[in-house]
Parts: structure tokens; sequence; C-alpha cells
């Protein structure tokens, strides 16, 4: 047995000392693909990065108004297809009275779009619009896998709630390319099904790009003279690749849905899920393991996920976006998934939670949670200083790769000079979830050893 001291290793020399790597594998990092693609789907995977990072211009289709000109501009952090701080808005009328939430689409509503191709075209927030709020960029990763959970599985989460305070209702809509309705697991309000479905709206409601869906451009603050007057381009502006028969939207999707969830780092067993789960934040950001299902790409079934969302529309009280939307009320947001959240700066659909220290941002914006979630939030402040820390702590791990010490999703220097002293040698069960050394334990064996040190060096990424 050999014990592993600091003084005795330097990063090199612990390297040329490990044995064979074991079979136990790590976690992708934030942005890539995920495991066991063919390698005909790892070059969709590529290909689909390239288009989704690439910026359009006014002879694309781009505008005549739009939001930003490429997904990745405003889904970009730590890499393309994450978060990102870049908000848009959204307008409309409040409900009065008899009259219901008008969403003002005759004058450009719900969504503006920021900018135009001439100025001529700018739209503006029409001066009836009473509700002007902001959403901000949530990541694309694992939406694929998202798209492949089991409707029934929402539906059941539906029909049983798991605490007597919540009750979420399932969003079905109908996806673009066709079959039967499908539960929503995206967007701030749900809204839409599938990667495919959310790729052709954005390329027209963030970039202005019609395509075999949606043909018809937005029109600035509802001219349709003054479209026609700024819209050169025919229609669909976004058309099959003449050799590989794709277009953009297709490419676009082919990224998003080989991307890999974020990491969890450790991936289970830490007190401060305990804590999350008893007062009551798994009601609606749910614990358990979703195993998807169904997927036209047969392997992106049949794998386990956490991402901490029931996928339902819940009743947030006053965090509500006062915008309605289909079945969503003024009032319902949709359960936000969780992972990956440990290396997000800003939190809820307007990101107002922002610009303080990660233990802040998760206080503040368990303040915000209001109308069913108020429970939880009381629960919380009720927590003792260790049991908050905790559930920071647990907050942090997600998104973390393994071995990644100082979160910023790479796996480099800086963390071996931090991980480097918390080597145990095999004595399996002395790290444990909770401890720092838990970082560094690859195989989830309790202990940071050669094999550990192995898989270390396999995921070191300069
Ligand atoms: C101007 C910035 C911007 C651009 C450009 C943009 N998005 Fe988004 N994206 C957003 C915002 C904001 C949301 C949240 C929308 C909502 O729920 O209101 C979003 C949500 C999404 C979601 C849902 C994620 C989830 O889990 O809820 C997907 C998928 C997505 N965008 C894909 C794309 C694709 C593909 C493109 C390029 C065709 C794109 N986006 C371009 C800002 C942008
Ligand atoms: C009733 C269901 C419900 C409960 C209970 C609940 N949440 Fe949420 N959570 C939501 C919804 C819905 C959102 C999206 C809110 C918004 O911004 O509109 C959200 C958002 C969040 C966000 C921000 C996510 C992002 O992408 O910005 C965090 C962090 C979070 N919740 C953590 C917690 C924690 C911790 C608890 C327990 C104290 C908790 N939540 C309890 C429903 C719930």
């Amino acid at each position: 047995m050999i014990n592993m001291k600091k003084s005795t290793f330097t990063f090199l020399a612990a390297f040329a000392l490990a044995p064979a790597v074991m079979a136990q594998d790590f976690q992708p990092r934030m942005g890539e693909p995920l495991r066991g693609l063919s390698a005909a789907q790892y070059q969709r995977f590529a290909d689909g990065l390239v288009e989704y990072d690439t910026i359009l211009t006014v002879s694309d289709g781009l505008g005549p108004i739009f939001n930003d000109n490429s997904c990745g501009t405003c889904h970009a952090s730590p890499v393309s297809g994450g978060s990102g701080t870049k908000l848009v808005t959204r307008f409309g009328k409040a409900a009065t009275g008899l009259l219901p939430f008008d969403g003002l689409a005759s004058l450009g509503g719900t969504l503006k779009q920021e900018q135009a191709i001439d100025p001529a075209v700018a739209e503006i927030v029409p001066a009836i619009a009473d509700v002007v709020i902001n959403r901000i960029t949530p990541s694309t990763y694992g939406t694929g896998l998202l798209e492949s959970i089991d409707d029934n599985d929402i539906l059941a989460l539906a029909a049983t709630p798991l605490d007597p305070n919540v009750s979420g209702m399932v969003r079905m809509t109908q996806p673009f390319e066709g079959g039967p309705m499908r539960a929503s697991k995206m967007g701030w309000k749900g809204g839409v099904a599938t990667v495919l479905t959310f790729s052709a709206d954005a390329s027209l409601n963030e970039m202005g790009l019609t395509n075999r869906f949606v043909g018809l451009e937005n029109a600035p603050n509802g001219d349709m003279a003054l479209l026609a007057a700024w819209d050169s381009v025919p229609d669909p502006e976004d058309f099959p690749d003449p050799i590989t028969g794709l277009e953009r939207i297709d490419r676009q999707t082919d990224f998003q849905i080989f991307t890999a969830q974020p990491p969890q780092t450790p991936r289970s067993g830490m007190s401060g899920e305990v804590v999350f789960s008893s007062i009551g934040c798994a009601a609606c950001h749910v614990d358990t393991e979703y195993i998807t299902g169904a997927n036209a790409e047969a392997n992106l079934s049949g794998r386990s996920i956490k991402p901490y969302s029931d996928f339902l529309l819940h009743d947030m009280g006053a965090l509500g976006d006062g915008i309605s939307d289909g079945l969503a009320t003024e009032q319902e947001m949709m359960t936000r998934t969780l992972w990956g959240m440990g290396q997000r700066e800003s939190f809820l659909h307007d990101g107002r939670i922002t610009g303080v220290p990660f233990d802040q941002l998760v206080n503040l914006t368990i303040q915000e949670h209001d109308g069913e979630a108020a429970f939880s939030r009381t629960n919380y402040n009720f927590l003792s200083v260790a049991d908050k820390d905790a559930l920071k702590n647990f907050l942090l791990s997600l998104g973390r790769a393994e071995g990644d010490w100082d979160n910023n999703n790479r796996v480099d220097e800086f963390d071996w000079f931090f991980l480097e002293s918390l080597v145990t040698g095999p004595s399996a069960g002395t790290v444990t979830p909770d401890a720092d050394g838990a970082l560094v334990d690859f195989d989830q064996d309790g202990d940071v050893d050669m094999a550990d040190l192995a898989l270390f060096q396999q995921a070191y990424t300069f």
C-alpha cells in the first residue's frame, strides 16, 4: 500500500506513477458531448456547434427585427450552449375587470425584438403595455435528454404531489414537427416540448429567420407594410444544405441534443441534499433520477439524469412574471432545472438575483420564492447556519466536474494545487461526500488513490 503525502508528489510525478486507468469514467464537463455517441453522431454534434455559433448576416435572413445574431451569443456561459446574462423583454396588457391579459400580438407582443437591421424598423414597447418584464437566457445543455423524459413520469408527478403545499400542472403542447401533444420541459413558462421546435421558434423570434415550420416574419410592432419594405430575403430563409439536406435548425438541434447534461460532483450523498429535500425544495425540484424514455436517437434513451425539476407549472405568487402564455397564468412558472447552477451568477426568470457571492445568491433566490413555494422559504429561514451552509455546498456541486476545485469548468494545474493535499491512498470510506476530497474521488469509493489520480490525469484540460 502506498500512502501518498503532498510533499512526496509533484503534479507530474503523481501521474508517472498512476496505474492503468480504471473502467469508471468521469462526467463530461458543461458543453461537452454525451458519452457513447457514434462517430456519425459526434460529427453532427461538432457540425451543430459550428452552426450554433455562426454569426448570421442580413443576407442570410437576419432580421428585419431580431434580438441577437447567433444562438451562441446569448447561450454562452461557461461555453456555447450554456446560460447567459442576455435579457429579452416581454410585454403585454394586464387583465382588468372581465378582460383577460392581452399579449398585444397585433402590436408585436409579447416578445420585443431589441435590434433591427435599420433604425426605421426598430421595435418599441407600445405605450398601452403595462406589463414589461425581462427573461434571462437559460442553458440548453442536456435538452435532448429532457425532451426524452417519458411524459408519464411528469404526469405522475402532477397526479401525486410530493408535498401537500404544492400542486403542479403539466403543460402539454404540440411540437412543430407533428406527432402527439407532449409535456413541455423547456422555457420559463414551459411551452415547448422538443429541441427542434425550440430551435425553429428561437431562429424566428430571436434572429428573424423563417424556416420550414414558421414561414412568417415578425412584423415590427405588427406593422406589415414596414415588414414588406425591409424584408428582402426570400422565405424560408433557412433552407436545406444541398449536400447534407440539413437546415440550420436541424444542425442547431444536433448540437443541443448531443450535448451532455451538466456534471454533479460528488454525484450523491451530500448532507446538503438531505436539507434540500427536508425543507421542501425537492417537492418541485425533484431529486429523483429520471431514466430517459424513447427518442428517435436510440442512445438518448435509457440514460439516468437528475435535472432537479418536475417540469410542472406552479403558482409562484409574487414571483410570477405577469405574462399569461397559453395554459400558464400570470403567476405560474415552470420549475427550473437546477443542474449546472453552481457556476451561474444570476438567478430567476429576470436574472434579478445577481452581483453577490454564491451563498447570498442562494439566500436571496430562496427569499423570492412565493406562492406554492412560500412554505419552503419559511423552512429555509429556520435552518441553522450549518444547514444553510450544507445546502449551499450541495447547490455548488451542481455543474461541478470531478477535479474542478475552483468550479470553472476546467480541470487544470490550479485545481491540482489545491487537490494534491487531499490524496489519502487506498482506504475506502475515509472521504465522505461532504469532504473536499470528494471533489477528486473520481470513482466514488470514498478515498483518493492512484485510480483517482489516473482519472484526474485523463480529465486534465490544461
Ligand atoms: C437574444 C438572446 C437569445 C438568442 C439569440 C437565442 N436564445 Fe435561446 N433563449 C433565450 C432566452 C431569453 C430563453 C428563455 C425563453 C423563455 O422561456 O422566455 C431561451 C431559451 C432557450 C431554450 C430553452 C432552454 C430551457 O431549458 O428552458 C432553448 C432550447 C433555446 N433557447 C435554444 C436556442 C437556439 C437553438 C437559438 C438559436 C437559433 C437560440 N436559443 C437563440 C435567449 C436567446
Ligand atoms: C412550488 C415549487 C418550488 C419549490 C418548493 C421551490 N422552488 Fe425553486 N423554483 C421554482 C420555480 C417555478 C422557479 C422559477 C422561478 C422564476 O424565476 O420565475 C424556481 C427557481 C429556483 C432557482 C433559480 C433557478 C434559475 O435558473 O434561475 C433556484 C436556485 C431555486 N429555485 C432553488 C430552490 C430551493 C433551494 C428551494 C427550497 C428552499 C426551492 N427552490 C423551492 C419552483 C420551486
